[in-house]
């Protein structure tokens, strides 16, 4: 019984590490796609291909469920897979909608009308592909009325992660802040809606000021999955091995990836 993971590249592991968390005794297969990260940058068709080769492996590897770990394959080409070609037997989940259920205040599934919610000003912060689908608005709309969303394209983030360059992750995280302040002022939510992004969560909470409410999506993805596990248990596929798997270099993605989670992970090629 093992459940895939999924994302281009590290930030994937940020949710990993909520998910084992949360469910000790589930195998974990994680698919690191570092060759060809950052994805942000890629158009939809770009994304969509990358994933369902991604997705295939994982499925190789007895996974039967597959959570998408990245927004930018969540918003650029999840629906797309779910329309026409995901089998019956399986699933793949994404990690936009908890998201968003957590910030309008709804349990899983709750599909009832859109309604006034306490967040009024939202920052979303995320990668250039993902700002463009606007998914997350369209995901809002359909649960919220009166939310003002303000977009940040946060550029060159996930690649200075990649690339262990804390320094200009820094620097470009508190640049992008900055550039979403000059359109709203004073959000009184932040989503970091790119797995990338917790890794520097301090960062972005520093530069927003301690009134904003930063919502990241370990912690909220980890709790709904928990809750979709226990109500379709059938979907806990055959595999019964942990892994990590990369199409990168196995040695440099382990380094970071240990950095990162702070215990020794070990990639091997995918
Ligand atoms: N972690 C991915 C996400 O959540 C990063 C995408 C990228 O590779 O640009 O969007």
């Amino acid at each position: 019984m093992a459940v895939g993971v999924f994302d281009s590249g590290l930030g994937g592991l940020t949710v990993l590490n909520a998910l084992e968390k949360r469910l000790p005794d589930v195998p974990f297969v994680y698919f690191g796609d570092n060759k060809h990260a950052p994805y942000g940058v890629r158009d939809a068709d770009d994304v969509y291909n990358l994933t369902t080769a991604a997705v295939e492996r994982l499925w190789e590897a007895g996974c039967d469920l597959v959570i998408l770990a990245c927004n930018t394959a969540s918003a650029a080409a999840l629906r797309r897979m779910q329309e026409s070609w995901i089998p019956r037997e399986k699933r793949v989940l994404g990690v936009f909608v908890p998201l968003i259920e957590a910030l309008t205040e709804r349990q899983w599934g709750d599909n009832s009308p859109p309604r006034e919610v306490a967040v009024k000003h939202v920052a979303l912060f995320a990668t250039p592909a993902t700002v463009r689908s606007r998914a997350f608005q369209r995901e809002l709309a359909f649960r919220a009325i009166g939310v003002d969303v303000e977009a940040q394209a946060c550029g060159g983030v996930v690649d200075a992660i990649e690339e262990g360059d804390m320094i200009l992750a820094e620097a470009l995280v508190r640049s992008h802040v900055e550039a979403l302040q000059r359109k709203m002022p004073s959000p009184d939510a932040a989503i970091l809606g790119c797995t990338h992004y917790p890794i520097m969560e301090e960062v972005f909470q520093d530069a927003l000021g301690a009134d904003v409410k930063v919502f990241s999506q370990a912690n909220i993805v980890a709790e709904s999955f928990a809750d979709y596990l226990a109500r379709r248990p059938e979907f806990i596929g055959s595999g019964t091995q942990s892994m990590f798997l990369t199409t990168g270099d196995p040695k440099k993605v382990s380094a970071r990836a240990t950095q990162f989670m702070r215990r020794k992970v070990e990639f091997q090629s995918a």
